[in-house]
């Protein structure tokens, strides 16, 4: 074996295309300044409808937030290893590889994430927030809170567009949701064909907003069996349906199913802000959207954060379970 190869515990035996040979995948850019406008409101519709995801301009998130949020975990990842080891991650929270189970389990990915609860505030356990750069924790406060409003506004655009009544996804979900952010970092690897930074998955979310490396591509997202490059395009974020809004919606709208794959030279960073239902809530279609022609295709489900990770590490996914 060649020092060129990574350890066998990375390595994906079924092979995939070199990223840099992929077709770049045309996304839909929607202005989300113009929701509430019967029109806006339907091309998301249709754009999340058929891609699962797409990319969203005018979000409200001023551009020096943008470059802030990104370059406080880029310095975060560069500092020594015991400064880092401070937020280790334990469980759920804090920073490190995802935690290694036992049985059957697909490799292990080619990153490390900083996993962190940030709201409500009362689920955030400061201990494993960077003290290190000193405004990591400010920014990524601020960060959080025009999060909100972009779920609010994508979730509220969605149930109008379902002639539903605009808090319908929001009540379901019911205050207060969870969000969180995933920091995601990815190393480089000599052998980007044998690796992947994130297997293939669809998260298990209700919505995911993820603000990619302003330099160095990894998303790919899959479409009528083709994978696909998600480019990069400056200031703008990427929305990407979670298996929670396809089980609320019924199916209407169907979780993407992605992956991140990691540069042989750069690293590279990314931040999802990831929207989860308020953990006592049983989440399941809503009734409107249930009828004879649609009949109902899941059951209630509840999230729960370590059977998520068992069926991501296993390749399994918690909406085929509720699959009626
Ligand atoms: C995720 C994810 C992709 C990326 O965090 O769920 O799919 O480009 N990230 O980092
Ligand atoms: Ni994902």
């Amino acid at each position: 074996m060649s020092s060129q190869t990574p350890p066998p515990k990375y390595i994906h035996e079924d092979h995939h295309d070199h990223p840099a040979l992929l077709p770049v995948m045309d996304l839909p850019v929607i202005d989300i300044s113009q929701l509430t406008t019967a029109e806006a409101d339907q091309n998301l519709r249709s754009a999340l409808s058929e891609y699962g995801c797409i990319m969203i301009t005018n979000h409200g998130v001023e551009s020096w937030l943008l470059e802030k949020v990104g370059m406080v975990f880029k310095q975060f990842v560069a500092l020594p290893e015991e400064e880092k080891l401070k937020c280790k991650r334990e469980a759920f929270q804090g920073f490190g590889a995802d935690p290694a189970l036992a049985g059957d389990l697909l490799p292990v990915d080619w990153s490390a994430r900083l996993v962190l609860n940030v709201l409500p505030q009362e689920f955030r356990e400061l201990k494993y927030w960077p003290e290190n750069p000193p405004e990591f924790r400010e920014v990524v406060d601020e960060y959080g809170s025009k999060m909100v409003t972009v779920h609010e506004v994508i979730l509220k655009a969605l149930a109008r567009s379902l002639n539903l009544k605009e808090t319908t996804f929001l009540d379901k979900i019911r205050e207060p949701w969870i969000l969180y952010a995933r920091f995601n970092f990815y190393p480089p690897c000599p052998r980007p064909d044998l690796v992947f930074g994130l297997k293939p998955h669809c998260d298990a979310t209700v919505l995911t907003v993820l603000l990619q490396d302003k330099e160095v591509e990894g998303l790919q997202i899959e479409k009528d069996g083709q994978w696909f490059r998600v480019p990069i395009v400056p200031g703008a974020l990427v929305i990407n349906v979670g298996e929670q809004l396809e089980i609320l919606s019924n199916g209407e709208f169907k979780s993407s199913h992605h992956r991140a794959t990691v540069d042989s030279e750069k690293q590279r960073t990314s931040l999802a802000m990831i929207c989860l239902p308020n953990p006592e809530v049983e989440v399941g279609p809503v009734e409107e959207l249930v009828s004879e022609e649609r009949p109902l295709l899941f059951r209630k489900v509840k999230y729960e954060e370590s059977l998520q990770l068992r069926y991501y590490q296993t390749g399994k996914r918690i909406i085929d379970d509720a699959r009626i």
